[in-house]
């Protein structure tokens, strides 16, 4: 293994913002990139196009909510490249309704993707960080974690969750000398959520949020950028939503 390469595991690899994550940096062709969520399709469709592109990959076909699975994605990883360099917890889900319509089935499908999925996953690759004194987290939040926003309680609470989990993670970690931050985009074109994907004039695209996360695995190893909050440059309607604007 040449020892300049890295690997990188990215959770929720199989469309949207994961997808983009994991072109983006497996067009760095010195990172190998772990593709994990449960779409053993999709992620084969997104490892031939990392594949076109001459970068390299490997699929574990991982839910980030079940135990076992995290640990067998997190064992393969070491297995097959002696370490993890960099993690990216972007696997997350959303519902939106009034806060009194949610059933205690969404309460548990947004929390334990979006909350106990990031737990999981970092809980089984930090002994590996912690041991070799070098990582970097990158936990993808929304804009929901800073915010509220009608219909949104429970993902907006998800979300809260892991920016606050992420900054707790950050204290726990630094004196390991692991990087860790929390990415906050406001509304991405993707199929998030069940929808269409809504492309408008002021959208965002999952590749903005890729650039944000490859800036953060390139910056220094002086700093660690703790936050990124994304939002759209231009709106031309002015449109009072907090989400996209
Ligand atoms: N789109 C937005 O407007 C927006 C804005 C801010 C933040 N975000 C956040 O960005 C992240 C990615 O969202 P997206 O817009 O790219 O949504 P997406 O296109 O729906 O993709 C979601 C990804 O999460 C994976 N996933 C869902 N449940 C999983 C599970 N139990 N185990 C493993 N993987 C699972 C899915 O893969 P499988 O189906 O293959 O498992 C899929 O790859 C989420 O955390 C979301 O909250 C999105």
């Amino acid at each position: 293994m040449n020892e300049g390469t890295k690997t990188a595991i990215i959770t929720g690899a199989s469309k949207g913002i994961g997808k983009a994550i994991s072109l983006k940096f497996a067009a760095n062709n010195n990172i190998n990139v772990v593709l994990a969520s449960r779409d053993n399709t999709q992620l084969q469709q997104v490892q031939k196009e990392i594949e076109d592109s001459k970068g390299k990959s490997i699929i574990i076909p991982t839910d980030v909510t079940k135990e076992e699975e995290v640990k067998h994605l997190v064992q393969e990883t070491i297995d097959q490249f002696g370490k993890i360099d960099i993690l990216v917890n972007n696997a997350g889900v959303g519902r939106f309704k009034r806060a009194d319509e949610f059933t205690l089935d969404d309460y548990y499908y947004l929390f334990d993707v979006n909350v106990l999925g990031v737990f999981l996953v970092t809980k089984y690759v930090v002994p590996h960080m912690v041991a070799r004194e070098s990582g970097q987290i990158i936990n993808i939040a929304s804009i929901a974690g800073k915010n509220g926003f009608k219909t949104g309680t429970l993902y907006a609470a998800s979300k809260h969750a892991v920016v606050g989990y992420t900054w707790s993670l950050r204290e726990d970690l630094k004196e390991h000398k692991i990087k860790v931050s929390v990415v906050c985009p406001g509304s991405v074109v993707t199929g998030f959520g069940g929808k269409q994907p809504d492309r408008v004039e002021w959208s965002m695209e999952p590749e903005d949020v890729a650039h944000a996360c490859y800036y953060l695995i390139s910056e220094s190893e002086n700093v660690n950028t703790a936050e990124i909050i994304i939002k759209p440059r231009y709106n031309p309607r002015n449109i009072d939503w907090n989400m996209r604007t």
